[in-house]
């Protein structure tokens, strides 16, 4: 058993986006810059933003952090995004999910431009990734296609399981892993809360990404010898023991499945950190592409 080191990739692709940095700034004297809006104060929110910012920081980009109050209105929301579409400064910006209940995330979605996309949730990004054409790819799908990219994972005329098809992992990874190319080309079936005969599918898959949400949902006995697993889940369960009161916990028994498996991604260590670089990876792009 091999782990997919999601810390040692992600630090790689960050020097390599630190370089490129260093070229743009001395060629046309420009900063690549992320913004992100931040509405109300879900503690996961908070950690996932920070880290956004900090890795701006360490590859060089400028960085700005939008706080609004959780009961900012639908209006007020759409009005500081108008704001980022059209300041020239910003070359991508992402508005933090979930949103509180009372907006509805799909007019925000569709009201950023389609350039400055980075979460590339856009429907129009979304069908360009569909139609294979060049277009942002969600940052964790594309984090997983960087793990299995840099392994070298073999994926033609592999089984793949995905499970979960929410609309930021479990679906465009899906069409990732069917698209022809590498990695690729394999066949896939997507599993869900509806699914029936869930083992039988799980034990015939080559490679598993599971991204349910549900903490050590994927046991031994569900994982065929020599799999590739990869672990997108990243739940905060309650541990009096820890300092921060709880625990993250992935999506895979680790303890059972890892020695089953060729290869691993951890949690932590594994697709949590190739998600925000992924991030810095659209953002350069984007800035590239102006
Ligand atoms: N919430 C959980 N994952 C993501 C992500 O990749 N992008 C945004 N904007 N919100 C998220």
């Amino acid at each position: 058993m091999a782990i997919l080191d999601g810390k040692l990739i992600s630090n790689i692709i960050k020097n390599e986006i630190a370089e490129e940095v260093q070229l743009i700034k001395l060629k046309n004297g420009k900063t690549p810059c992320l913004a992100a809006i931040l509405v109300g104060n879900d503690g996961a929110s908070e950690t996932y933003v920070a880290s956004k910012v900090k890795s701006c920081e360490e590859v060089g980009f400028q960085s700005e952090l939008i706080r609004m109050p959780s009961d900012t209105t639908e209006a007020e929301l759409l009005f500081e995004i108008t704001k980022l579409n059209n300041d020239p400064k910003i070359d991508g910006f992402i508005v933090q999910l979930p949103l509180p209940k009372h907006i509805n995330e799909q007019n925000i979605i569709q009201s950023i431009s389609i350039e400055k996309d980075v979460d590339g949730f856009h429907p129009t990004n979304m069908g360009k990734l569909v139609q294979g054409l060049p277009s942002f790819i969600p940052a964790t799908p594309f984090g997983i296609i960087q793990l299995l990219e840099r392994y070298k994972i073999e994926t033609e005329g592999k089984n793949c399981v995905v499970l979960g098809r929410s609309n930021i992992v479990g679906t465009p990874m899906a069409i990732l892993m069917s698209r022809k190319g590498y990695p690729g080309n394999c066949t896939v079936t997507i599993c869900h809360s509806k699914s029936k005969n869930l083992e039988t599918h799980l034990l015939q898959a080559d490679i598993i990404i599971a991204a349910l949400g549900i903490p050590e949902f994927l046991k031994g006995n569900m994982v065929k010898a020599g799999a590739v697993v990869i672990d997108v889940g990243i739940t905060r369960v309650k541990d009096e023991q820890s300092k921060k009161g709880f625990v993250l916990k992935g999506d895979v028994k680790f303890d059972e499945v890892a020695p089953k498996c060729s290869f691993i991604s951890p949690v932590p260590g594994g697709v949590g950190l190739m998600t925000v670089t992924s991030l810095l990876m659209n953002t350069l792009k984007a800035a590239k592409n102006k």
